[in-house]
């Protein structure tokens, strides 16, 4: 998610074919693969690359470039199918395995990618100011798609077959339509485990794979609302903000959160003074939150 919107070239492909930016192959650090977030692409990354080169000198660091800009509005069950296509081989040349930066949508991506790779190698999980738990909430880049939507309202697009075919939609979490989201939501409620699939056991597994999961997020943030749902908090039906530790699926343990959890595997990263756009190119949040994970 980005201030400075794009042009839309609507003839744009969305298509399955991907460039790779590799800084380098030299072997020693596990190679990091990058998702990028809605409308941006590898090149909002390229400051982050750097800090990475830079403290992990030889570092492999891909930023995949897929569903770029306007085609990061695409279904994102649709996105996973190609991410998962890309990130496999790199995993498979990882012999210690990988990690994985997500940021803002794009990691619920990461998140659709990890369940539907069951023998992933991921290390370090790490979601920069990604919406976990949900969105809900108006911001540049939604006025962007719904110039006159009114949040209340939007559940009436977005819980819906062909809403559900709008990236945002799939993880738009209207507090006051609980029913509605855990009926239509085809997307975050089956990931968070807030509703029964028959794939739960399996995500679940998948899930506890990860050695770390770094949560990183903050209260200037901006765009991502309520700000804790990039660590896992979200608004009751009174839009009073409840943490991860007290919410239903943490406490049913229902995709394995809480087990990292007791094993020390998350991590949470909160940072003041950081605006969306600026997670990934600064290098406060990086030292402090990022750089210890990446050996
Ligand atoms: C990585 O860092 C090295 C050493 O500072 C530098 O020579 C190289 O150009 C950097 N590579 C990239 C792709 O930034
Ligand atoms: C379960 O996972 C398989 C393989 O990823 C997929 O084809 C199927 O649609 C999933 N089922 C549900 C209910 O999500
Ligand atoms: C919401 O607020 C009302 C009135 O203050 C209260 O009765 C209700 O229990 C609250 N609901 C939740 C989920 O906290
Ligand atoms: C970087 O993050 C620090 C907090 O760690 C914040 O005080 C500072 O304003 C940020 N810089 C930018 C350019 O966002």
């Amino acid at each position: 998610m980005r201030n400075n919107l794009p042009d839309i070239n609507v003839s744009e492909p969305c298509v399955v074919i991907w460039a790779v930016f590799v800084l380098s192959s030299v072997m020693g650090y596990r190679p990091v693969i990058i998702v990028h977030g809605i409308l941006d692409g590898p090149r909002q990354f390229e400051i982050l690359s750097t800090f990475i080169n830079q403290s992990h000198p030889g570092t492999s660091v891909t930023t995949l470039a897929l569903y770029d800009y306007i085609c990061s509005m695409k279904p994102l069950w649709q996105q996973v199918d190609g991410f998962r296509e890309a990130i496999r081989p790199i995993m498979e040349r990882a012999d210690d395995g990988v990690h994985l930066i997500c940021f803002s949508q794009g990691g619920l991506i990461c998140r659709g990618v990890l369940a539907t790779l069951p023998m992933h190698n991921v290390h370090s999980l790490i979601f920069l100011s990604s919406p976990l738990a949900g969105q809900y909430g108006d911001s540049s880049y939604l006025k962007y798609f719904f110039p006159k939507f009114i949040k209340s309202r939007l559940y009436r697009f977005c819980y819906t077959t062909w809403g559900q075919g709008i990236s945002i939609c799939n993880y738009w979490n209207d507090p006051h339509q609980r029913e509605r989201y855990l009926k239509s939501n085809i997307y975050l409620a089956p990931l968070n485990g807030e509703i029964e699939h028959a794939n739960s056991t399996v995500w679940r597994d998948s899930f506890l794979r990860i050695q770390k999961l770094v949560l990183i997020g903050g209260q200037d943030d901006g765009v991502i609302t309520p700000w804790e749902s990039s660590i896992f908090g979200f608004y009751d039906s009174n839009e009073t903000v409840v943490e991860m530790e007290k919410q239903d699926w943490y406490l049913r343990d229902a995709f394995g959160l809480k087990t990292l959890n007791s094993e020390g595997a998350v991590v949470k990263c909160v940072v003041p003074g950081v605006h969306h756009t600026s997670w990934h190119s600064n290098l406060t949040v990086y030292k402090n939150c990022i750089d210890k994970w990446l050996n």
